[in-house]
C-alpha cells in the first residue's frame, strides 16, 4: 500500500478527496515515503518535530523509560521523568512560573488552563470572573473550550450549538493591522481595544487573556509591535485579569528562545507549551503555573481539580525531557536563533518578491508566507479558488510539504502556508527548503 484515497481501508480519514501518500520512514528534515519519495518537511508537520526526524538519541531515551515503566497514574505517583522535566522547564520560564503539570495535546492543557484560572477566581471568592478574552484571529485547539476561544469564525460552523460565546479583542498582525504606523502606535492601539473590551464586559466578570505571543498559522507567524506585551500586561493588571501565554506552536525553542515570550519582555500569569516540546515522539503538552497561585489553592479547596488518566504519565514526560537534553547537547534553541535569521532573510529576498505573495513574516526558524490576488490591495483570493489548497498539494507532489491556513483575511478569505523546519535544520538545508519553495510557487502560480 503506497496511497490511500477514501475509501481505501478502514482509517477515518482526515480529508476524504486527498490522496495520502504511506510514510515509511523520516530521517532529519525528510520523510519517505513507501515508494522510496523522499520530502523535505518544511513545516515538521504541524510545527511539532523539533529535533527532527529519526532522531536516535530521542528515540533511544524515550524506550529507556518505556522499558523501565511506562506508566503511573498522577493521582498517586510522581517519576524521576515527571520530576525532573518540571524542575528543567521552570528554569527555562518567564519569571514566577514555578510549577508545572503535563497532558498530551495542545487542546487539553488549553483546557487545563481555563480550569485553572477559573477555580482561582472561585476560591477568591470572586465567582462571576467567569470571561476569557480571546484575540482574533487566533487558534487555541479543537476541544470544545479550546475552539470555543479560537479566534477563528469558519472553524465554528457545525458546532455552534456545543460551543461557548468567548469575547475577543483584535490580534496584531501587522499586514492586515491598517495602522499606518504599525511599529509606533500598534502597543497603545491594542491595548487600548482590549482595555475597551474588559470596560464593556465589566472587569469583574473577566477571568483571564490568552494570547499567542508570536500568532501561529492563524496569522501567519505574525509579531506583536514592539511594547505590546507590556501594554497589554499593564491592562490586564489594571483589572486584575490573568493572563495566559499560549507557546504550544511558537515555543519549545522555535523562535530562537525556548519561550517566545522572552522576546517581547512578556510575563504570563500561566504559559502552555505542547507540539515541539516532545517533537512527535510522544505526545507532550505543559501548564506552568505560579506558587502563589497554587499556595490559594492549597489553602482553599486543597488542590487543582483537574485529573485525566495521562496527567505526568512517565512515557511523555520521557520524551519531552529527551526532547530538552537534545537541545541542550546540540544547541538547539541557539541554532533556532541563528539559521533562522538566514531562513528570515532568505524568505525575505526569495520569496516576497514573487508573484502573489503579499507578506512574509516570523522571527527564528518560524515564517508565515501569505499569498494575494492583489498585492497593492491585500485583496485576497476568493475562497472557491482554493489556492493555498493547490498549491500545497503541488508542493507535495514536488516533495515539499508546508503547513497551510486559511480565512485569516476576514474570517473566510486568506490563504498561507507555514514554514517551520526541524531546529536540527543545517544552512545548506535552509537554502534548499527555500529553492524549493520558490520553485514551486513559481510553477503553481503560473497555471493561475
Ligand atoms: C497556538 C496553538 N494552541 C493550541 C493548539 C492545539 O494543539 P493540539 O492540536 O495539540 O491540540 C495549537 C495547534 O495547532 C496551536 O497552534
Amino acid at each position: 500500500m503506497e496511497r490511500v484515497h477514501y475509501p481505501d481501508g478502514n482509517v477515518l480519514l482526515r480529508n476524504l478527496t486527498r490522496n495520502f501518500p504511506v510514510i515509511s520512514h523520516g530521517q532529519g528534515v525528510y520523510l519517505f515515503d513507501a515508494d522510496g519519495k523522499r520530502y523535505f518537511d518544511g513545516s515538521s508537520g504541524a510545527l511539532v518535530v523539533s529535533v527532527g526526524h529519526g532522531n536516535e538519541e530521542v528515540s533511544r531515551r524515550v524506550y529507556e523509560q518505556l522499558r523501565r515503566v511506562a506508566y503511573v497514574n498522577g493521582t498517586q505517583f510522581t517519576t524521576r521523568a515527571t520530576e525532573e522535566l518540571a524542575t528543567r522547564l521552570c528554569a527555562l520560564a518567564p519569571k514566577g512560573l514555578t510549577r508545572a503539570c503535563f497532558l498530551g495535546s495542545g487542546s487539553e492543557i488549553v483546557e487545563a488552563a481555563i480550569k485553572f484560572v477559573r477555580q482561582i477566581w472561585v476560591e477568591r471568592g470572586e465567582p462571576h470572573r467567569s470571561k476569557v478574552i480571546a484575540r482574533m484571529p487566533s487558534y487555541h485547539g479543537n476541544t470544545l473550550y479550546a475552539l470555543s476561544l479560537s479566534g477563528r469564525p469558519h472553524y465554528k460552523k457545525f458546532f455552534g450549538p456545543l460551543l461557548t460565546e468567548v469575547v475577543t479583542t483584535p490580534a496584531p498582525y501587522e499586514y492586515r493591522s491598517g495602522l499606518a504606523d504599525y511599529a509606533q502606535d500598534g502597543a497603545s492601539h491594542y491595548a487600548r481595544l482590549l482595555e475597551e473590551t474588559i470596560l464593556r464586559e465589566g472587569p469583574d466578570t473577566v477571568a483571564a487573556f490568552i494570547a499567542e505571543p508570536v500568532i501561529g498559522s492563524s496569522a501567519g507567524a505574525a509579531l506583536p509591535p514592539p511594547g505590546y506585551f507590556s501594554r497589554v500586561s499593564e491592562v490586564c493588571r489594571k483589572y486584575g485579569v490573568l493572563t495566559i501565554a499560549d507557546e504550544i506552536l511558537c515555543g519549545s525553542g522555535r523562535t530562537g528562545k525556548f519561550f517566545a515570550s522572552e522576546h517581547f519582555d512578556f510575563v504570563p500569569d500561566l504559559a502552555v507549551l505542547g507540539k515541539g516540546l516532545g517533537g512527535g515522539y510522544v505526545p507532550v503538552s505543559a501548564l506552568l503555573v505560579r506558587d502563589d497561585h497554587v499556595e490559594e489553592m492549597r489553602k482553599g479547596s486543597g488542590s487543582f481539580l483537574h485529573a485525566q488518566t495521562y496527567l505526568q504519565a512517565p512515557s511523555m514526560t520521557a520524551s519531552a525531557l529527551a526532547v530538552l537534553e537534545y537541545f541542550e547537547a546540540a544547541q538547539l534553541v541557539a541554532r533556532a536563533a541563528s539559521v533562522g535569521a538566514i531562513l528570515q532573510r532568505r524568505l525575505r529576498e526569495e520569496i516576497l518578491p514573487l508573484p502573489y505573495v503579499g507578506n512574509v513574516s516570523g522571527i527564528g526558524l518560524l515564517a508565515g508566507i501569505e499569498f494575494v490576488e492583489d498585492k497593492k490591495s491585500k485583496k485576497p483570493f476568493p475562497r472557491s479558488k482554493k489556492l493555498i489548497e493547490g498549491l500545497l498539494a503541488h508542493c507535495s507532489e514536488n516533495g515539499l510539504i508546508l503547513w497551510p491556513n486559511t480565512g485569516h483575511a476576514d474570517g473566510v478569505h486568506g490563504d498561507l502556508a507555514m514554514v517551520g523546519p526541524p531546529l536540527t535544520i543545517s544552512e545548506a538545508e535552509v537554502e534548499e527548503l527555500v529553492q524549493l519553495i520558490r520553485t514551486n510557487i513559481l510553477s503553481h502560480m503560473e497555471k493561475l
